[in-house]
């Protein structure tokens, strides 16, 4: 299934077409890297592919590099067909988990190697060079090697590298993913900054969900070579468009069901012996679903707080664990399905085996055609 729930007309600034790419393995069979592809990209979005290993991530960013070709599909660039265009001449750029600096050059050459090649003059280059560094925030140390500079230092001479010579669109395979956490954050941070200051597109590839959600202005799931979903990060979140999509971003409570009741103003969905509403206008009776429900979705009804308008699980607790201002709880439904809930406030006092009253409201209550 692939479902577009932004379209944004203005988004064909990067446009790929049906894009086939099918590989011959060693033992004879064929894996369809990528299986017909259709991306519409804008000027200066920062896109996210995000994936299992194996979806066809590194695949699609090597075709649009020119390092891969395809079998069959279009790709164009600010309407500039990109495949007649050998690697060297695309208007784009790629920096690589491994920083791949050239270890004999100084930051400045590595950084500059592109402008030589490409003929720009020695003035020309020191001052481009001392900008893309500036940028990155490593103003100043051109003549420091490699060797001399941390990881986190490297990757951004990689960057510097890749920005130098103004590419339309800079396409980032895991760059982030060699560093520790404290420093993959920071990067994060100054990663998007970058690309706001640059005003290009950016084409980024990480297995990290979270880093997608904070970074991205729309995030492209992967899975098998298809597109799932293109979304913004609430969207992909909120509204997943598969059951895939709901599994791989964050966690989800997914009851399978079939709408037994609808109305103007949403449906009722028998999940078993729960009988879950939902504010979902597009079904129709009969139909099978499968309705999701977000941890953080829940809250815990006590005795000194009503369920005013909200639909009410109960389940019995089986698990809570303190995670910062919030509790992981894992309960159990007559039913026998798990469900996982991520509350706020004092749950000291719960006892494993006591029943619960979990609240959420039909508003919360997501709902994805299921597929047999
Ligand atoms: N040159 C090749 N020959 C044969 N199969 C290949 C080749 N390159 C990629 N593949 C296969 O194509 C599929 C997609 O590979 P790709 O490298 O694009 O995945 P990915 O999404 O980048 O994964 P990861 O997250 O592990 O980097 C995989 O099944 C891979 O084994
Ligand atoms: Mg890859």
């Amino acid at each position: 299934m692939s479902i577009a729930f932004s379209h944004n007309p203005a988004s064909d600034y990067l446009r790929v077409r049906n894009a086939v790419r099918h590989f011959n393995t060693p033992e004879g069979g064929v894996v369809k890297a990528l299986d017909g592809i259709n991306l519409n990209i804008g000027q200066s979005e920062f896109i996210t592919l995000l994936g299992p290993s194996g979806c066809g991530k590194t695949t699609l960013l090597k075709i649009i590099a020119g390092f891969e070709r395809l079998d069959s599909g279009k790709i164009t660039l600010d309407s500039q067909t990109l495949l007649e265009l050998s690697a060297h001449r695309r208007p784009v750029n790629t920096v690589f988990q491994s920083y791949a600096l050239f270890p004999h050059m100084s930051v400045g050459d590595n950084v500059g190697y592109g402008l030589e090649v490409a003929g720009v003059k020695k003035p020309e280059r020191v001052q481009r060079i001392g900008e893309a560094l500036e940028m990155v925030g490593l103003a100043g140390i051109e003549k420091r090697l490699p060797s001399q500079l941390s990881g986190g230092q490297q990757q951004r001479v990689a960057l510097a590298r890749a920005i130098v010579n103004r590419p339309k669109v800079l396409l980032l395979d895991e760059p982030l993913s060699a560093l520790d956490r404290h420093l993959r954050m920071k990067m994060q941070i100054e990663l998007k900054n970058l690309q706001t200051e640059l005003g290009i597109c950016f084409l980024f590839v990480t297995h990290d969900q979270e880093e997608a959600l904070t970074m991205s202005d729309r995030i492209v799931v992967l899975n098998g070579g298809k597109v799932e979903q293109l979304g913004t990060p609430t969207e992909i979140y909120h509204r997943p468009a598969s059951r895939f999509v709901a599994d791989f971003i964050g966690e989800s409570n997914v009851f399978e069901g079939k709408v037994v009741r609808f109305d103007d103003f949403g449906a009722d969905v028998q999940c078993g012996e729960l009988l879950i509403r939902t504010e979902d206008r597009n079904l129709i009776t009969g139909s099978a679903v499968e309705v999701m429900l977000r941890p953080e979705q829940f809250t815990l009804l006590d005795s000194s707080t009503s369920a005013a308008g909200q639909q009410v699980l109960t389940a019995t607790l089986e698990q809570a664990v303190f995670v910062g201002s919030d509790h992981q709880l894992v309960c159990r439904l007559a039913s026998g399905q798990q469900i996982s809930a991520l509350v706020r406030g004092h749950c000291h006092h719960l006892q494993v085996g006591q029943p619960l009253q979990l609240a959420y409201s039909s508003a919360d209550v997501h709902t994805i055609p299921a597929v047999f």
